[in-house]
């Protein structure tokens, strides 16, 4: 490539980077992938009333909130619940064939990004804030765009920590 074409090409890349910054990711909003057993958020959380926190029980005390191992459903369906239902007869199997159920992340932040569950939920920020009201969801999607702009507007708001080195290390 000659000067002329770098003159002119490098700076069409740089303002389509801070065009895809600030008006991409809201790609992820509606994301709700087919899992390897269809769980219903609306039946557990919601009609059952179970806690977030029985089954994603890392959430308070680490960055990740944790998906759950077979184990924290045969609590109840290993004692009987909804026995003979096609899925729950699977979620056995899987269980008793000591196979990891491969869910499938529903959101994905990049690896450059930071994100901490930890600190959020100290300061009392809940759930439903970021994720939508999960206990009305029989499938479980992305609501909300959690790109830099949802981010670093609510840090602004509440005086949260705002610099780079926050999100990004
Ligand atoms: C605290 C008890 C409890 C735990 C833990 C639990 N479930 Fe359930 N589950 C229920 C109840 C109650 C029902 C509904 C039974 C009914 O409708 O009569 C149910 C129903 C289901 C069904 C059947 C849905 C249908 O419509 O056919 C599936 C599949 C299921 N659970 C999967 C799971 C998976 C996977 C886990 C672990 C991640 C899990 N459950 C953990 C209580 C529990
Ligand atoms: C009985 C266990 C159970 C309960 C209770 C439960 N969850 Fe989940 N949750 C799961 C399982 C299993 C998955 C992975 C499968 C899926 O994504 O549908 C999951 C996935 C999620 C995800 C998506 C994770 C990702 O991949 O990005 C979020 C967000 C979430 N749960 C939030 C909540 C909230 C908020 C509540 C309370 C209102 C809650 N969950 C209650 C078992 C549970
Ligand atoms: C301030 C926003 C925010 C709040 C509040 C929040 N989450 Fe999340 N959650 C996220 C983001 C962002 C991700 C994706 C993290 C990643 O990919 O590294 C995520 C991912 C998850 C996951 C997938 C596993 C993981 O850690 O990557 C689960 C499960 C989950 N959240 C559950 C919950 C539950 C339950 C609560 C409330 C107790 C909650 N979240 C509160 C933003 C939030
Ligand atoms: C609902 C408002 C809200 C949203 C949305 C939010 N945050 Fe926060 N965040 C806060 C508050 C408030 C704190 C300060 C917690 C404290 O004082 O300990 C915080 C703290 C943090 C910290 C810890 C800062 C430190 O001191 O090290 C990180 C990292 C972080 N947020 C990343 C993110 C990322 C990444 C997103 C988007 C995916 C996000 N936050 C979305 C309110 C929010
Ligand atoms: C409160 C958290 C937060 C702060 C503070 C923050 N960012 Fe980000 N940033 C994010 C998140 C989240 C993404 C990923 C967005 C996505 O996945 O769409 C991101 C993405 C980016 C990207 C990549 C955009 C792309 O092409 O996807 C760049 C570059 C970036 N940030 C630079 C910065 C700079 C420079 C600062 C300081 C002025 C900063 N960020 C401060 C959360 C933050």
């Amino acid at each position: 490539m000659n000067v002329q074409a770098i003159k002119i090409t490098l700076p069409l890349i740089v303002m389509g980077g801070l065009a895809y910054l600030l008006f991409s990711p809201s790609k992820y909003v509606g994301y709700a992938p087919d899992q390897p057993i269809p769980f219903n958020h609306k039946l557990h959380a919601g009609d059952n009333k179970i806690d977030c926190r029985y089954c994603h029980t890392a959430v308070e005390k680490s960055a990740h909130a944790s998906v759950p191992p077979s184990s924290t459903c045969m609590n109840c369906h290993g004692q009987g619940v909804a026995s003979g239902r096609p899925d729950v007869e699977r979620l056995k199997k899987y269980h008793n064939e000591k196979k990891p159920i491969q869910w499938i992340k529903v959101h994905d932040q990049p690896d450059f990004v930071f994100f901490n569950h930890s600190r959020h939920i100290a300061r009392g920020v809940d759930c439903s804030k970021c994720h939508g009201n999960v206990a009305e969801m029989k499938i479980i999607q992305q609501v909300e765009s959690l790109n830099m702009g949802y981010c670093v507007n609510c840090h602004r708001e509440n005086n949260a920590p705002n610099d780079c080195s926050t999100c990004h290390r």
